[in-house]
Formats: C-alpha cells, sequence, structure tokens
C-alpha cells in the first residue's frame, strides 16, 4: 500500500451517500475528512454550510497575472443497493486484481483525489503551483446539486476563474486519454395513475372499471414508436445536429464499437433510433427511459387484486439546444392528453440540469489535450458523455466558464451499480494528469 492508496482507502470508507437521510453525519465527517486533507497540503480551506450537505473549497496563494484553475468534484455517492452483490462489503475497501474495489471508488473519489493528491505532489516537488488554484468540493451531486447553482451565485467572485477541470466522466478504453466535452442534460418525474378507491377484487369488478397497471403500461408504450423514436410533441425540435467531425471521429474511438456496447451491457442486441450508431445515441441525442415501474400484486404466488393505483418514473437525456423546463412541460402536456379513460393522472416533476456542449479545440481544450498526451502517451480522443453533472453549464451561465472534462471511469467501473472499482493504474495516472494539465494550463 502506498500513501496515496491510503488516503483513498480512508476517503473510501465514508459511507457519504446524500440521498439517505441517516447517512447525514457520515457525508459531514467525510467533507471534515477532506478539510483536514487539504489543510494539511497547505491549502487555505473553507466549509461551506448549505441547506443540504456541505461545500469544500481550498485555494493556494493566489498571485496576479496567473491562470486561475477551479477543480470540482463531488465527495458524496450513490447508494449501495442491493447490497448482497458485493463480493466485498461497499465501504471497505479492497485491492484485489489491480483495482479498488468499493462504492465512490470511481464515482468520484478515487477521480477527484487523484487531483488532490496531483497537487500534493507537485508542491512537495516544487514548492508552489503554476497557477492560482481553486479546489470546489460538493456532497449533493448524486441528487441534483441542489445547493451549488446558489452557492455559486452568492460567491460569483470569489469562484472567478479562467477554466474548470473535472474527473468524473467517461474513459473510452483503457490506456485511451479521453476528453469530454459535452454532457447530456436531464429532466426527470414521476406519474401515478389512480383508478379505485381501493384495491379491488378482480373478479368481482374487474371489467367494469379501469385498471391503473394496464392504463400505466399503455401510457409508457406510447412514448416510443416501434423503433424507439420518442412520440413527445415537439420533443426534437431544439436538438442540435451532429457535426461531421463528430461522427467521423466517435466512428474510430477505441472501445465506443457496436460490439463493445453488446459486451459491456450484455444486452442481447443494440436497439434504438434509426440513422444513428450507439455511440450517437448516446453522447448526442436525447432519450426517454422508464427508470421505474410499478403496481399491483408484487409478492410470491398470485393475488388476484385490480390494483387502486399504478407508477412509473421517468428521465429524458437531453443534448443542446433542448431545455429541462421546456421538455418537461411537452411531456405533461403529451402524458395529460394520452391518459386512457378511467384513471386520473398525477405528476410529480423531479431534478433537472441542463445539457452542455463546448469546443474540443479552444486554447485551452488543446492545453487539456497535451495533457492527457503527456500524462497516457498516446493521442486523446475527444467524445461527448451520455451521463449528466447538471452544474457544469451553470458553471458556465453563472461564472462565465467553460469545463475540462478529463475522464477516469472505464466501462466496467460498474459506477452507481454494485462492485464499483478503479484500477490503480487510472488512479496513478490521474495523478500524473492533474500536475501536467496545470502545467499546461499555465502556459499561454
Ligand atoms: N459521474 C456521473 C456522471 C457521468 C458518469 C458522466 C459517466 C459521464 C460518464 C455523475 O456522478 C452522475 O451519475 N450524475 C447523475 C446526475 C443526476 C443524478 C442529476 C446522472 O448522470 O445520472
Ligand atoms: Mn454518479
Amino acid at each position: 500500500m502506498t500513501p496515496e492508496l491510503d488516503d483513498l482507502f480512508e476517503f473510501l470508507r465514508f459511507p457519504s451517500v446524500s440521498t439517505d437521510p441517516a447517512r447525514r453525519d457520515d457525508v459531514r465527517a467525510c467533507a471534515g475528512w477532506l478539510m483536514a486533507k487539504l489543510t494539511g497540503m497547505g491549502l487555505a480551506t473553507e466549509l461551506h454550510e448549505t441547506p443540504g450537505h456541505p461545500v469544500v473549497v481550498a485555494r493556494n496563494d493566489h498571485e496576479a497575472g496567473r491562470r486561475t484553475v477551479m477543480i470540482y468534484g463531488h465527495y458524496d455517492v450513490q447508494p449501495v443497493d442491493p447490497p448482497e452483490l458485493w463480493t466485498s462489503p461497499p465501504f471497505e475497501p479492497e485491492l484485489r486484481d489491480g483495482r479498488i474495489w468499493a462504492r465512490g471508488s470511481t464515482d468520484n473519489k478515487g477521480q477527484m483525489l487523484a487531483h488532490i493528491l496531483g497537487v500534493e505532489k507537485t508542491l512537495r516537488e516544487e514548492g508552489s503551483l503554476p497557477v492560482n488554484l481553486i479546489f470546489l468540493f460538493e456532497g449533493e451531486e448524486e441528487i441534483g446539486s441542489p445547493n451549488l447553482a446558489p452557492f455559486l451565485e452568492a460567491r460569483r467572485d470569489e469562484l472567478a476563474c479562467d477554466v474548470i477541470a473535472i474527473s468524473d466522466t467517461g474513459m473510452v478504453a483503457p490506456g485511451v486519454p479521453t476528453l469530454g466535452y459535452g454532457l447530456r442534460g436531464i429532466t426527470c418525474l414521476e406519474m401515478i395513475l389512480r383508478g379505485p378507491a381501493r384495491d379491488l377484487h378482480s373478479g368481482v369488478f374487474g371489467g367494469a372499471v379501469a385498471n391503473p397497471a394496464t392504463a400505466i403500461a399503455k401510457l409508457v408504450a406510447g412514448l416510443h414508436d416501434a423503433d424507439g423514436r420518442v412520440l413527445v410533441d415537439g420533443f426534437y425540435d431544439d436538438v442540435r445536429e451532429l457535426e461531421p467531425w463528430e461522427r467521423e471521429m466517435w466512428a474510430k474511438v477505441p472501445g465506443a464499437a457496436e460490439r463493445d456496447f453488446l459486451d459491456v451491457t450484455g444486452s442481447p442486441a443494440l436497439f434504438g433510433e434509426p440513422g444513428f450508431t450507439a455511440a450517437e445515441r448516446v453522447w448526442a441525442r436525447p432519450t426517454l427511459e422508464v427508470n421505474g415501474i410499478g403496481g399491483g400484486y408484487q409478492g410470491e404466488g398470485s393475488k388476484t387484486v385490480l390494483p387502486a393505483e399504478a407508477f412509473a418514473k421517468i428521465s429524458c437525456r437531453l443534448v443542446p439546444d433542448q431545455d429541462p423546463k421546456d421538455i418537461l412541460a411537452k411531456l405533461e402536456r403529451h402524458l395529460g392528453v394520452c391518459t386512457p379513460p378511467g384513471v386520473t393522472l398525477e405528476i410529480r416533476p423531479g431534478h433537472d440540469g441542463k445539457p452542455y456542449a463546448a469546443d474540443p479545440h479552444s486554447p485551452l481544450g488543446k492545453a487539456a489535450q497535451r495533457a492527457l498526451r503527456e500524462a497516457f502517451g498516446s493521442e486523446p480522443v475527444l467524445i461527448r458523455e451520455g451521463g449528466s453533472i447538471p452544474i457544469v453549464q451553470d458553471f458556465r451561465d453563472i461564472l462565465g466558464v467553460d469545463t475540462l472534462l478529463l475522464g477516469l471511469a472505464l466501462a466496467d467501473a460498474q459506477i452507481h451499480s454494485p462492485d464499483e472499482n478503479f484500477t490503480v493504474e487510472n488512479f496513478e495516472a490521474g495523478i500524473r494528469m492533474n500536475q501536467a494539465l496545470l502545467r499546461e494550463l499555465a502556459r499561454d
């Protein structure tokens, strides 16, 4: 065990599950650990309270005339469910087969700690950093960052910077440095269809009243056509076309061929919008997914019941220039019009976030590419991401700066799933990458 891995293991032992009220103190304790680590490195470190989990900000001594770089990360993690599917306990990190196994190992503690340790190493080796640095770490990314945009608004001046760097996205294949320049946005909702006042005997009443489970199945089935295109009126109105260079580049990206999607997902076949490759469908096209659906008897055996209600949880992934509020309104209208007879519809809107895309060929994008080349010794690929980090477009709207996404999450890192893991190789590469990045961003 190296001192770097010792640090990571300590960080990973905090069960900082932001969505779980029972973990509130653990999330705070994790922020406390970060505070101690950053203070110990000689950075000026502050813990900021929010209505939810705390934000941690740390900075070196800023000097006039240097570039100011913000590095963002999140110290909260997803729940571990289902716990029985983990090979080793999620908050007792283990080193096996060259990987660190724990919840948060890739998403995002391992990737963000690599940045911290890169800075620590540079400070040890050089005595100072080549840039003005701001570390911004939050504990609510996995619940949609509800308190971070107001925090940015309130502290716009203190947080002023020239560029933001984040390692919280994908790396297309081991050893292939990956610069992300886009993220999908998101809008979530839950819908509930209600029929009879209580669950009924399906023989005594079935046939005379509508069944909410049947109705929700119909409503959900009507959201896509047979090819998987979304049928909500106006859904594609504001979708920005893919650029020819993107299609050309993505066709050659290692790890993003149709075969790779089949292998990594374990699905029997690919399916989706005609006219687009799997990578294009995920990185540059909007989607509507059912995240959960239910109603009626779910136990062993049979129960002849006509359920009183049924639900579905839905999220849309959005691309530039779709607007989450506009899509939500279109979806609500569609669901209202298409609700089958005999039931009532309730819609509960959830969290949302805007899509993001930047130019990876900008001067700072090129600096990031140089840093990746240096850290990995090979040519970086440029991709957009299927996942979302909603605060990234807020960074642009509020602070006026673009974000560089230097992802280290491999396709088999199992983020959000049991047996999440991070390769020691990427952890070490992340430390090198941070050092190269600050050096390159300091140049003109
Ligand atoms: N790190 C992920 C996002 C991600 C993962 C982007 C892999 C690209 C590749 C992030 O922590 C995440 O899971 N975000 C949520 C956001 C949501 C809760 C608002 C997501 O994408 O579902
Ligand atoms: Mn995540």
